[in-house]
């Protein structure tokens, strides 16, 4: 099915500019993508201006959390095209998450086209700078009009695009979260929803008061081993061997987490995913194993861990990345913006 398009959005793409500063998803582009479900089927979908969404207050998303969303991003490539990563991972990812929310999936056909277009009618809207690219937010919710707790029967699917850089700049200070849970095994720590991440609000607002930037949540049912931070995975280099947390239920499967995994094996690092017990990792900072660690995920992309902290200890790590982060996030960059051969076929030019 073809996508249709609004003759407004051509007015509205008009004289806009990458913004000069750009942060991370403050600066919107004037266009977005809508298709509707209703009736069991999917609308043909419509590429319109950027504008409020016109919601009923009774709807389902507004009190029950039916949403889900995605993160994704339109690189400039070296060549001067336009190109997503892997954007079938997270066509795969929001099926995932919307079935854990008894959603109806977007067809994987029906979302690559949605973000294909938007993509390249922004085309001028991707930044050139290494790092910086045009991100992409699909979103689907349930927008029934009723108060009663089951499943919407009408559903409303989204993307949006913002020119931006990273998530974070420069190095963060991590808070091991030893209060709150932000999810729970069984629950929908392992899906893409909205919820999740109010749940870490919280706990955010607190870290931040005491000179902290994320929180380092913990695994809901142990209360001990790492699970992740409240939007990025979590890796650490100990004794010269890459460790991630294997996954719990409660850790959202990041598509940058399990590219890097392929990556560092394919540059020599031995790799590990098991669990990270907190009190061993901090004491393996403390007596120096734990040489980096560092934060991924697709708006974040790799960004370096300086400081494990929490009531009692503060532990710190170097500020700069380290040498594995750094190697890992130049591979990275160069496959995405084109520098160096797309060895595992992950781009898609758009
Ligand atoms: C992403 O990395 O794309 C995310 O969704 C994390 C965060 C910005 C919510």
């Amino acid at each position: 099915m073809s996508i249709y398009i609004d003759p407004e959005v051509a007015a509205s793409l008009r004289g806009y500019e990458v913004p000069e500063r750009l942060g991370f998803g403050t600066a919107m582009a004037p266009i977005m993508f809508r298709a509707v479900y209703q009736d069991g089927c999917w609308s043909q979908g419509e590429l319109i201006p950027y504008a409020p969404l016109s919601i009923d207050p009774a709807a389902k998303v507004l009190h029950y959390a039916q949403s889900c969303f995605e993160g994704m991003k339109a690189y400039r490539t070296q060549a001067g095209g336009i190109a997503l990563f892997r954007p079938e991972k997270n066509a795969e990812r929001m099926a995932f998450s919307a079935k854990r929310l008894c959603m109806p999936p977007v067809p994987e056909s029906l979302f690559l086209d949605a973000v294909r277009t938007v993509a390249s009618y922004c085309a001028n809207l991707v930044p050139g700078n290494s790092g910086e690219s045009l991100y992409l937010r699909p979103f689907l919710i349930g927008t029934q009009a009723d108060l009663t707790v089951s499943a919407s029967s009408s559903y409303e699917f989204y993307v949006i695009a913002s020119p931006s850089e990273a998530y974070h700049s420069g190095s963060m200070r991590l808070w091991v979260e030893r209060e709150d849970a932000r999810a729970a095994v069984g629950g929908t720590g392992d899906a893409k929803v909205g919820g999740n991440y109010a749940a870490s609000l919280l706990s955010v607002g607190r870290l931040k008061e005491r000179g902290y930037d994320q929180s380092l949540w913990l695994n809901p049912s142990d209360r001990n081993s790492v699970d992740e931070l409240s939007g990025m995975n979590f890796f650490a280099v100990i004794e010269g061997t890459l460790h991630t947390p294997a996954l719990t239920g409660s850790i959202l499967e990041g598509i940058t987490r399990y590219s890097l995994l392929e990556l560092a094996e394919s540059l020599g690092y031995q790799v590990v995913e098991e669990s990270i017990p907190v009190d061993r990792l901090l004491s393996q900072i403390a007596s120096g194993s734990c040489t980096e660690a560092f934060a991924c995920g697709t708006a974040a992309i790799i960004s370096p861990i300086s400081v494990i902290g929490d009531a009692e200890h503060c532990y710190e790590l170097q500020q700069a990345p380290g040498p594995v982060a750094e190697a890992l996030r130049q591979a990275l960059l160069d496959i995405q913006e084109g520098r160096a051969e797309d060895r595992f076929g992950w781009m898609q030019a758009v």
